[in-house]
């Protein structure tokens, strides 16, 4: 069988989902896999590719997890099942937290009386982090700024992964990198010594979908495959962010900007509730209905 033959097969309707199959099991790029047509599979490759087809189509599994790995801001990150298959609109969150990093840069440098408090000493905080996508771009793209990062979830398979990535993208990196298995900020009283006085970028992006609205709209292959838990809690579908901000210490609240991920229609009740303590800014916008938001504390 060459390529040709399988790719014009009418038993394989889905061709996005064969084309990706033979692209990554044949090691081509999607013009050398036109351009081989006529090049024989072998039968072990074959199989594979079959296999993944299957398990794609009939068993739903998301493509992302069949190949085990996930294109996210222009790096192939470790995925499976433990975490969620990161969104295309979570890039929004790299590039609004990278923006935020290179401003606060650049108007310490504009002014002198900043300089006794640099911006390359933050403390990255990413609660919920799944395959720990989030600062794993944030620090390719900052790695001066950066002191220290935290990885935190709540789940410990998806804490492994992030780890596996970790390893894979950052081994060279000489920033401390702290994993932690806690219940959002749960941790951070044991952890006063590294964050005290310090400036502090949070960010998460933590199950904001009411459950109703999940079980009816959400594709068969995400509600039977991906973790439940990264997606919805409860009826409630802002417990968390209000969880996580109740949680902060005094001390940590006025150091820290957080950056979160949500509908847009969460938006205007969170800054409401919050608005003692906080400003709420959208940053991005993604399609209609999400939102980046970055929250920072009123003096
Ligand atoms: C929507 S996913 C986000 C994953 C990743 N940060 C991203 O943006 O692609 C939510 C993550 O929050 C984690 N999570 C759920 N409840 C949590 C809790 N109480 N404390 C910490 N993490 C939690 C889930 O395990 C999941 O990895």
């Amino acid at each position: 069988m060459n390529i040709a033959g399988l790719l014009s097969n009418p038993d394989f309707k889905e061709k996005h989902i064969l084309q990706k199959l033979i692209m990554e099991y044949t090691e081509c790029s999607r013009e050398e896999m036109w351009i081989n047509w006529d090049i024989e599979i072998s039968q072990d490759i074959y199989d594979k590719i079959i296999r993944g087809y299957k398990l794609s189509t009939e068993e739903k599994m998301p493509l992302d997890y069949v190949l085990w790995h996930v294109s996210f801001f222009g790096k192939e990150f470790i995925v499976n099942e433990n975490t969620l298959v990161p969104r295309p609109e979570t890039e929004y969150m790299v590039q609004a937290v990278t923006e935020h990093i290179q401003y606060s840069k650049s108007s310490n440098l504009s002014n002198p009386s900043n300089l006794s408090n640099p911006s390359n000493n933050l403390i990255l905080m990413d609660i919920g982090t799944g395959c720990w996508v989030l600062w794993t771009s944030v620090l390719l793209q900052n790695p001066e700024q950066i002191s220290t990062v935290f990885f935190t979830d709540i789940s410990d398979k998806a804490l492994l992964v992030a780890k596996q990535n970790v390893d894979k993208h950052l081994q060279w990196f000489k920033q401390e990198m702290i994993f932690i298995w806690t219940d959002l900020l749960a941790f951070v009283d044991n952890y006063k010594e590294v964050w005290q006085d310090k400036s502090i970028v949070l960010v998460a992006n933590l199950p904001y979908i009411p459950e109703q609205m999940f079980d009816q709209n959400s594709p068969e292959n995400v509600q039977k495959r991906e973790p439940r838990l990264a997606f919805v809690w409860g009826e409630d579908w802002l417990v968390y962010y209000r969880q996580m901000l109740d949680q902060m210490p005094e001390a940590m609240k006025k150091t820290t900007i957080c950056f979160f991920e949500m509908m847009t229609r969460q938006v205007e009740i969170l800054a409401k509730e919050y608005q003692k303590d906080r400003h709420f800014e959208e940053v991005k916008t993604f399609h209609f209905n999400i939102r980046i938001v970055k929250a920072t504390y009123r003096n």
